[in-house]
């Protein structure tokens, strides 16, 4: 069984699995991709899960690995390529559950602006957890159409994740600082609130302007 951290095991229990594709983008070690085979409702929707990464060495251990657990055969592919170059077009299914975690907000955003161009047919549902910048990948969502299913909130040895599941069909709009993640302001959220509020105080400092960002992250401070 892969043992997942609390940002990994997260980001797997916002997927639904309904035999549709499962994409685990920029993978790495494919632990994620590899929890999610392991999930008895994926096993028994047949959903096959495709790990994805633009470095050849990582795919080519990741192959090695995968291919020797036996109860993981045929049920899943695996990619070296750009996210931005998902072969959809290939795939028999309209429908897919991309994941992106681990990258930045912004190179997150042009991931998913990318597939949504190429695929504005698709019934895409994004699952994406970046390493900062979430203010401006969240703003680049929202100018392209994206609605939100659901975001959380996760620490994990001294660092803040925002999760967000993201789709055309989303029942809520997304908002640069998030909503539902201050439903119930806790230690945790106000930790980060304080941190987001320093990192765009620093950018002031620097001769940005980030007076209104700030004052949007400080409404929901108490
Ligand atoms: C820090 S790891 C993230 C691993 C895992 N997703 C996680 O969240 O723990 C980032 C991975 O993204 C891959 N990557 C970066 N840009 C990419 C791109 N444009 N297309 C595919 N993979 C990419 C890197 O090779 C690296 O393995």
């Amino acid at each position: 069984m892969a043992k997942l951290g609390l940002r990994l095991k997260a980001i797997a229990k916002q997927v639904t699995f309904s035999g549709q594709p499962i994409w685990d983008c920029c993978c790495d070690h494919g632990y994620l991709g590899q929890y999610l085979l392991e999930q008895d409702a994926c096993i028994q929707t047949g959903s096959v899960v495709n790990f994805v990464d633009c470095i050849a060495d990582i795919i080519a251990q990741l192959n090695t690995r995968l291919s020797q657990i036996t109860a993981l055969q045929g049920r899943w592919q695996s990619h070296c390529i750009d996210v931005a170059k998902l072969p959809l077009a290939e795939q028999t299914s309209l429908s897919h559950t991309i994941i992106i975690a681990g990258v930045g907000g912004e190179l997150t955003a042009k991931m998913v602006t990318a597939l949504n161009q190429q695929f504005a047919k698709h019934k895409l549902e994004f699952i994406l957890c970046p390493v900062h910048h979430e203010y401006e990948m969240r703003t680049a969502l929202a100018q392209q159409g994206l609605r939100l299913f659901d975001e959380q909130l996760v620490k994990e040895n001294g660092r803040f994740y925002e999760i967000l599941r993201v789709g055309c069909y989303g029942q809520d709009e997304i908002t640069p600082t998030g909503k539902k993640l201050w439903h119930r302001v806790g230690p945790i959220e106000s930790q980060y609130l304080a941190t987001k509020i320093k990192h765009y105080q620093r950018l002031g400092l620097g001769g940005q302007d980030t007076a209104g960002i700030i004052s949007a992250y400080a409404v929901y401070l108490d």
